[in-house]
């Protein structure tokens, strides 16, 4: 909960507020990607900060593991030192854009080290691990096993590179014995995974199957042994998620750990949504520790519509980044250029765009046009009409959802009403000092309330009109004295237009990873032909014991027999609007069972984000069942 200006009564103790990033892989400097978590994390830290709240912000490295391991092999250094030397390039780049983290934590930090050697050895203690013999298909790319049935063309979905198949002895954590306790968990925490759209997900598949987790490694060693077994390191998913409470003072500092555990939100890319959703809360749960309040999943960035890759050139890292139009910009563009939950694409041009329309005319302008006029006809103490404009509660609501994107919206609406109020007023014929008041007064709310998405503009205003950066001066009149004509805050930058069309033309593919990660990927034309799809023709609807959400459908798809089809559309259709519809079928999906229903094929559907809407395909007239589509 935010605390809105009013002010605190003696009595009520100072809230804390407990943020967490993920914590990278150093095996290469970070991208805009990394940055747009840490950003958020950044700008939900300072504003609960300017709130009065007490806030820890934890980010940092996850630096064990093969992969790690491998990267150093491959430029012929040790682990350490090859980590040792990226380290500093995480730090510049979070200083670049001024994150104003209060720990980063590397996984080789000893307190860490320890950490997880004590939670290992409570687990353990307590029955919950044992040792095993584990064969595996494994990418180390992932750090993670895969089945048979994800791979594509015996790779990895995600990386594509063959699968690995390992054979170890293991130790395992009985993560199936906490299925139910997970599902009860959910079912009385629905803000645990946030958005809400993405627990679906997760609750489906923790429903459907939950195997014991391989948590040891003999085949290399670049990991925190077991304190039960010193042949065995621990498996790097186990050893990095710990670092949220070794972070907080877990083992060494219990006041502060105290203080700050339960985390109140961790925010990940949903590429991390299992890990974080399933197996953190199974841990957390044997090792007999609070679980944090909320995991909040954001999409994944594209860079000029394409997968973010090194390999081809689609990369954009920090220097990049701050280098097209500064610090300020490039925080206000990540938030401003998505919905904060949902995917979003990143291009210079854009940012260009959004810098010089939104940065430059709306707000640049307003602090010149009325720092300008305040320093040749003064400004004169009264009330502030427009503040009566500013939906600050409803700001704060936005903040309070995680809805970061839609609370920079609404402050800039008031920049629009502040504009529109000079525009009407002409305070450059009138020389009217009250109405200069008003101006002066309102930037200045603008200002507090934009100074934990973009700081540094926030403290050259707040320096030129001389106030103070605090939550309780928002809707306070001040006094304000000598004030100065500003500085420019937003140099206009040259948009050179480099191939716009191309890019809008260009198709933007979406795959289903592990049925939780969106990832855009370009497939050929040939991949596109392997789908088998046709127009069927629904010819029996039944429901589904039990089952609340799914249909069993029979669908003449042009064959001898019906074919049997589950589909989630229940809360869309009724049974008669369904009843003899055409729908396109994906025939030569592998068949599924759901709810001990073989299910052979897939309809073609189009949702909304929030999957709040569903509507099926359908040829727009008659046809025969079982006609191509193509
Ligand atoms: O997964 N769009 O580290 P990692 C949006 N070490 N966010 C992105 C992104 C993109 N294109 N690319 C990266 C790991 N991210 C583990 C985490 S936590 C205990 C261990 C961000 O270096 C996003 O936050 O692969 C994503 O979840 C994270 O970087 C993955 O970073
Ligand atoms: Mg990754």
């Amino acid at each position: 909960m935010v605390k809105s200006a009013t002010k605190k009564t003696l009595k009520e103790k100072t809230k804390k507020f407990y943020i967490t990033t993920p914590i990278y892989y150093p095996n290469d400097i970070p991208h805009i990607g990394h940055a747009y978590t840490t950003i958020a994390a950044d700008i939900l830290a300072r504003w609960h900060k300017l709130v009065g709240e007490e806030v820890f912000f934890l980010t940092g490295t996850d630096e064990h593991g093969k992969k790690i391991e491998q990267t150093a092999a491959k430029v012929d250094k040790k682990p350490k030192e090859f980590i040792d030397a990226l380290i500093p390039e995480f730090k510049s780049a979070w200083n670049k854009l001024n994150i104003n983290y209060d720990r980063f934590i590397r996984t080789t930090d000893k307190d860490h080290e320890k950490t997880v050697q004590a939670i290992l050895q409570k687990v353990y203690d307590k029955g919950d691990i044992y040792l095993d013999d584990y064969t595996g298909l494994y990418c180390t790319a992932c750090e993670a096993y895969y089945t048979e049935k994800d791979l594509v063309n015996d790779c990895c979905p995600i990386h594509k590179k063959p699968i690995e198949i390992l054979r170890e002895k293991s130790y395992f954590f009985k993560l199936s014995k906490y299925q139910d306790k997970l599902l009860k968990f959910y079912k009385e925490n629905p803000n645990f995974i946030l958005p809400k759209f993405r627990a679906n997900e997760v609750k489906a598949r923790v429903k459907e199957c939950l195997n014991d987790l391989s948590i040891s490694r003999t085949s290399f060693d670049w990991g925190i042994t077991l304190p039960f077994d010193k042949k065995h390191i621990c498996y790097v998913w186990f050893d990095a998620l710990f670092n949220y409470v070794s972070g907080v003072g877990y083992l060494e500092d219990k006041k502060k750990f105290e203080k700050f555990w339960p985390a109140d939100v961790q925010l990940i890319g949903k590429d991390i949504l299992w890990f974080h959703c399933v197996y953190w809360p199974a841990f957390l749960l044997s090792a007999g520790i609070e679980l944090p309040k909320t995991i909040f999943a954001h999409g994944w960035w594209t860079f000029d519509n394409e997968k973010i890759s090194k390999s081809r050139g689609k990369v954009i890292n920090i220097d990049e980044l701050v280098s097209i139009a500064g610090t300020d910009a490039a925080r206000y563009f990540l938030f401003r250029g998505a919905v904060f939950g949902q995917d979003g694409d990143f291009s210079r041009q854009v940012l260009i765009e959004r810098h010089n329309n939104e940065l430059a005319d709306k707000l640049g302008n307003l602090v010149s046009r009325v720092s300008t006029l305040a320093e040749k006809y003064g400004v004169k103490k009264c009330e502030n009409k427009l503040l009566g404009k500013l939906k600050l509660k409803e700001i704060e609501k936005l903040i309070e959802n995680y809805e970061i994107d839609k609370a920079l919206n609404e402050i800039f609406a008031f920049v629009d009403r502040v504009n529109e109020f000079v525009q009407a007023e002409k305070p450059w014929e009138t020389k009217d000092s009250k109405v200069l008041y008003q101006c002066v007064d309102s930037i200045k709310a603008i200002a507090i309330l934009l100074f934990p998405f973009i700081p540094e503009t926030s403290e050259k205003i707040a320096k030129n009109f001389g106030f103070e950066i605090k939550y309780e001066n928002i809707l306070e009149n001040l006094e304000y004295k000598n004030i100065k004509k500003s500085e420019i805050l937003f140099k206009k930058i040259e948009v050179k237009e480099d191939n716009v069309e191309e890019k809008l033309n260009k198709p933007k593919q979406t795959t289903k990873i592990e049925g939780i990660a969106n990832m855009t990927d370009v497939i050929k034309y040939d991949d596109f032909a392997k789908l088998d799809l046709r127009v069927g023709t629904i010819k029996k609807v039944e429901d589904i014991e039990g089952a609340d959400k799914l249909y069993k459908l029979e669908v003449d798809v042009g064959e001898a027999k019906t074919r049997v089809i589950c589909a989630g559309i229940k809360k869309f259709y009724s049974k008669d609007e369904l009843k003899g519809k055409q729908i396109i079928v994906i025939c030569n999906l592998e068949p599924r069972k759901m709810r001990g229903i073989e299910s052979n094929g897939m309809l073609l559907a189009a949702s909304t984000a929030d999957d709040s809407k569903v509507i099926l395909l359908s040829p727009e007239k008659k046809i025969d069942s079982g006609s191509k589509v193509r």
